[in-house]
């Protein structure tokens, strides 16, 4: 394989490649957390901007307001002419990926159209399928014969390589290593600096948490960590927390 045979920086919606100035559309980002910022920097990366973002209100997010104004929330965008805009998702998530997920399944339903990005530091080889709202943050490498379902994202730096299938509404953490032809399940999390090794499945809901070497199939919703990964125990103390942590991250708290 050589790096001119790679495909470096992209922009598209549902699985082909099309630039957004020829399609004439607005884009609009929903959420203003963490997420949302490194999604912003991405888009100025590729030469694009967003008129605005949608949240709850116009308080406490992480986007400066000089560089992303309030445009209104969820009801203000469903009476919007969902023909003239492109969403780009920006609810992160640390483990619960069901805000980010309903978000997209809303608004899809309403007949709008997430943007899948790479940033233009991420090397993407040609046959590389994203799925609509994908998302490929910078640093990335995504090998021949991968597909990322929708509304997932491959966050900083992961590296997925050959033949790895991920399935939609996940969140590769930053930092994540998926050696050959890994499967993972809907709405799974890997933490950051994960590792998984070849032909692993991971059943959809599953968590694994930061730092993890996973050497065996992990069953749906099953929570697993640990060199090598092991079933965690789930501490009710620190639900609050937990949920704390979420409310904070995503700026909204529908689904905290
Ligand atoms: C897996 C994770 C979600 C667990 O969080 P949690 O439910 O709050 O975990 P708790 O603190 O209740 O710990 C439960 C048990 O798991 C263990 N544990 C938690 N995180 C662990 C980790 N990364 N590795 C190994 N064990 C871990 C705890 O020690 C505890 O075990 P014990 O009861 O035997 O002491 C969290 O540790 C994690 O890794 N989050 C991912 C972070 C991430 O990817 N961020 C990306 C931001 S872009």
């Amino acid at each position: 394989m050589n790096v001119s045979d790679l495909r470096i920086g992209s922009i598209g919606v549902n699985e082909g490649i099309s630039p957004v100035e020829e399609l004439g559309r607005v884009i609009l980002m929903v959420g203003a957390g963490g997420h949302a910022v490194s999604l912003l920097a991405a888009l100025k990366a590729l030469g694009l901007s967003t008129a605005g973002s949608i949240r709850p209100g116009d308080g406490g997010s992480q986007l400066r307001p000089d560089s992303l104004p309030w445009l209104g929330d969820d009801e203000f965008l469903s009476r919007l002419d969902s023909r003239k805009f492109l969403l780009i998702n920006g609810i992160g998530s640390v483990a619960d990926l069901t805000l980010r997920r309903t978000v997209f399944e809303r608004f899809r339903a309403e007949g709008f159209t997430f943007l899948s990005v790479s940033h233009p530091s991420s090397i993407v080889e040609k046959d590389v399928v994203l799925g609509e709202g994908a998302q490929v943050m910078a640093g990335v490498i995504l090998q021949t014969g991968v597909r990322i379902g929708a509304n997932s994202i491959v966050n900083t730096g992961a590296i997925v390589d050959h033949g790895c299938e991920i399935g939609e509404h996940v969140h590769l953490a930053p930092g994540v290593c998926l050696s050959g032809n890994v499967r993972i399940g809907h709405s799974t999390h890997v933490g950051t600096g994960a590792t998984i090794i070849q032909g692993v499945k991971i059943g959809a809901g599953a968590v694994v948490a930061a730092g993890a070497v996973v050497t065996a199939d992990v069953a749906p919703r099953q929570r697993v960590g640990g060199v090598p990964a092991r079933e965690l125990n789930n501490r009710s103390e620190n639900e609050g927390r937990r949920s704390a942590e979420f409310a904070e991250l995503y700026i909204d708290k529908r689904g905290a």
